[in-house]
């Protein structure tokens, strides 16, 4: 039996599996440039996140119709049971849509339209978590906000991802003050690529309550000091990391570190459709590479329910 966890860094877009993708470009008239998804999976062999994020925005064609948009979810929601998940704060990326010229309301009323029954299928409650894309203008992801006032009922909180490096966080102040007027809760990818100064931005200018990644934090000892002292979230993708070529080897990966600093570390999955691994897939690699102890283990998913959205009765019920 799978650990009971909650999963806090997940793109809903990076749970497209390529027979998904083929059934889902057949249903709506689409052609993909491969023959096939194993040839699909073939062209999983990333450089760099640019690489990875060129092609799974590139995939992204397929979502067409709220039902595309729930049968993403709902695949994603089967899946995550298996693997012992009980809560699940979702990513989606609206920017990606709208660019093409899915309505906002068709990506929201899928998803959600799918979450809302999560609980009741799977056992798992779940939220929403939009990002805005940092390598676009800050008035697109301005004009994406307005749009989700519309959708405040179904939306936790506000991320911030796309490619890190050369795209400062701090553009984006406006956009989270004003995410924070309307009640929604903040956080940010940062660290991933970028250095320890990206997570101090996020802290400071953005003010998020938890850091997406964030593992280039273990290069700045104060920091590291602040994110202990403040027990200030990180949601850790070992899995990516090693397929984006951010950290080497799973051997190499700073999660035991992280750990051993008092860090409210966290394990998560980010795009497991790409990057070889659902969450607990990830839970179990790291064991075995970095061989962690059962308490390790245990901290890991009680963290993940610390650092969860989750009212404060509901979230003290599973620590
Ligand atoms: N980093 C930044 N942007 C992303 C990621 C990620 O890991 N996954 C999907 N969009
Ligand atoms: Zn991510």
């Amino acid at each position: 039996m799978p650990i009971p966890k909650a999963e806090l860094h997940l793109h809903i877009e990076g749970t497209l599996e390529p027979e998904l993708a083929f059934a889902l470009a057949e249903r709506n008239g689409i052609a993909l440039p491969f023959a096939d998804p194993d040839a699909l999976r073939e062209a999983y062999a990333f450089a760099d996140l640019q690489s990875f994020l060129d092609l799974y925005y590139e995939l992204m064609a397929v979502l067409r119709t709220p039902r595309d948009f729930a049968d993403l979810a709902d695949a994603y929601l089967r899946r995550a049971q298996a693997d012992g998940v009980r809560h699940a704060e979702i990513f989606f990326d609206p920017q990606a849509h709208t660019a093409r010229g899915v309505p906002f309301d068709v990506v929201v009323e899928g998803l959600h339209g799918a979450l809302s029954t999560s609980r009741d299928r799977y056992g798992i409650s779940s939220a929403l978590i939009m990002c805005f894309l940092r390598d676009q203008p800050v008035d697109s992801a301005l004009e994406t906000l307005a749009s989700a006032e519309r959708h405040l009922d179904k939306i936790i909180a506000v991320g911030l991802d796309s490619a890190e490096v050369g795209n400062p966080a701090a553009r984006f102040a406006a956009v989270f003050e004003r995410a924070r007027e309307l009640g929604l809760r903040c956080v940010a990818h940062a660290g991933e690529e970028g250095p320890a100064e990206y997570v101090w931005e996020v802290l400071d200018v953005l003010r998020v309550e938890r850091v997406d990644h964030g593992i280039r934090s273990m290069e700045d000892p104060e920091l590291v000091e602040r994110l202990r002292a403040e027990r200030i979230p990180l949601t850790v993708c070992p899995f990516s990391n090693v397929r984006l070529r951010a950290v080497d080897h799973l051997g190499f990966h700073p999660l035991k570190r992280m750990l051993e600093a008092g860090l409210v570390a966290t394990v998560n999955s980010d795009d497991p459709a790409y990057f070889g691994g659902y969450v607990q897939e990830n839970y179990d690699g790291v064991a075995a590479a970095l061989e962690l102890t059962d308490d390790q283990i245990c901290t890991l998913a009680r963290n993940s329910f610390e650092a969860s959205f989750l009212d404060e009765a509901t979230r003290s019920a599973y620590l």
